[in-house]
């Protein structure tokens, strides 16, 4: 009998990150991927250098003083984290651990494609809930939950919508939620997030043994390369993450390179500044252009047009990429990374100047 894939697993539409490269352009604007323009600090750089020496080592399986970094810096319980090969192995890892055939897997319409596809992966059920005008919808998911439903991952903030549930939504949407659903709150943007009524969910997690919180260090530390998240659960989760994540899952020199990206406090204030001047001036710009731009939180915006496809086609032609949303149910739609001041504002420059083509020609 020829080889048989498990189900679900034919279904999967492989993970297509943002496009790195434009033949004749040497050094394209990449602003596919929502990473820092701004890089890591040089403190991570020099820890990385440092770890480069002992590459025949194997890395520390439970990342103990990174995990104490962590702790240490935002104040939580070392033995609560769990490290992951991003934040992307970690919600892989947590529906292994929690969803399989004939489960449910929830999120809103417009969430991180990896709750899909980890999804899949597993055999359990996709169910994409209807949002409010890119904002994920507490009722819509809420009647959504059935018998079968395991888990329910929340971006908060949402990637490719950065709109954001307030503290007071994501505790009603846990409260009315069964005991045996799992709440995952992905919040990879929450260090980008100044609004007063956010909260990324560290109370959650403390307040019982159903909601876990996912961080990363590829946004606003920078070190998107090196594959590195973090997880904060409640005890039976950290221990069903230990169980079935890989022993050395984490890599030394990622370890080392995050645990000095943490103490560089000064570094993440200068990049979320940055991004706070760049992407309010940025949505102004393209507002007052004609675009309509949905508010966003993270280190990126949504803008609609008329026609995407030519937009993002006129956009190369000027050496940048930005990423397409097809793959999101928003082929109407860019999502534009806040890059370096001189890449934000030939981005402005270059879509004041497709606004400006008769609408036949865009
Ligand atoms: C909402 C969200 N979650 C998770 C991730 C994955 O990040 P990581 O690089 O830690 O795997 C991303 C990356 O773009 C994201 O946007």
């Amino acid at each position: 009998m020829a080889l048989q894939l498990r189900p679900g697993i034919a279904e999967i539409a492989p993970y297509v990150g943002g496009e790195a490269s434009l033949p004749g352009v040497a050094q394209p604007a990449k602003l596919s991927s929502n990473e820092n323009p701004l890089g890591p600090s040089p403190k991570a750089i020099a820890a990385f250098r440092e770890a480069s020496l002992d590459l025949h080592r194997y890395p520390d399986g439970g990342a103990e003083r990174l995990r104490a970094g962590i702790a240490r810096r935002f104040g939580l319980e070392a033995e609560r984290i769990v490290c992951g090969n991003g934040s992307d192995e970690l919600i892989a890892l947590l529906s292994r651990a929690y969803a399989g055939p004939g489960d449910e897997v929830l999120f809103s319409r417009h969430g991180f494609l990896m709750y899909r596809l980890s999804t899949l992966a597993v055999g359990a059920t996709p169910k994409a809930a209807p949002e409010k005008d890119l904002q994920s919808d507490v009722e819509a998911l809420l009647a959504m939950v059935g018998p079968s439903t395991r888990i329910l991952y929340l971006g908060n903030p949402n990637n490719p919508t950065g709109s954001y549930l307030t503290a007071a939504e994501v505790k009603e949407l846990r409260r009315r939620l069964p005991a045996g659903v799992l709440l995952a709150l992905d919040a990879a943007y929450a260090e980008y997030v100044e609004a007063p009524d956010y909260d990324a969910g560290e109370g959650l997690v403390r307040a019982g043994d159903n909601v876990v919180m996912l961080r990363t260090f590829s946004k606003i530390y920078g070190l998107a390369g090196l594959r590195l998240g973090w997880a904060y659960c409640p005890p039976g989760i950290a221990d069903a993450l230990n169980r079935v994540r890989g022993p050395f899952n984490t890599s030394a020199p990622a370890q080392a390179a995050a645990l000095a990206a943490l103490e560089d406090e000064a570094h993440e204030e200068k990049s979320r500044a940055h991004n706070r001047l760049w992407r309010d001036w940025l949505a102004g710009a393209l507002t007052a252009a004609g675009y309509r731009v949905h508010p966003s939180v993270g280190n990126f915006l949504l803008v609609e047009f008329t026609d995407a496809d030519a937009a993002d086609v006129f956009l190369k032609s000027r050496g940048l990429i930005m990423r397409k949303m097809g793959g999101y149910g928003l082929p109407h739609c860019l999502r534009i990374t806040i890059g370096s001041e001189a890449e934000t504002r030939a981005t402005a420059a270059a879509l004041a100047d497709f606004a400006g083509k008769p609408a036949a020609a865009q």
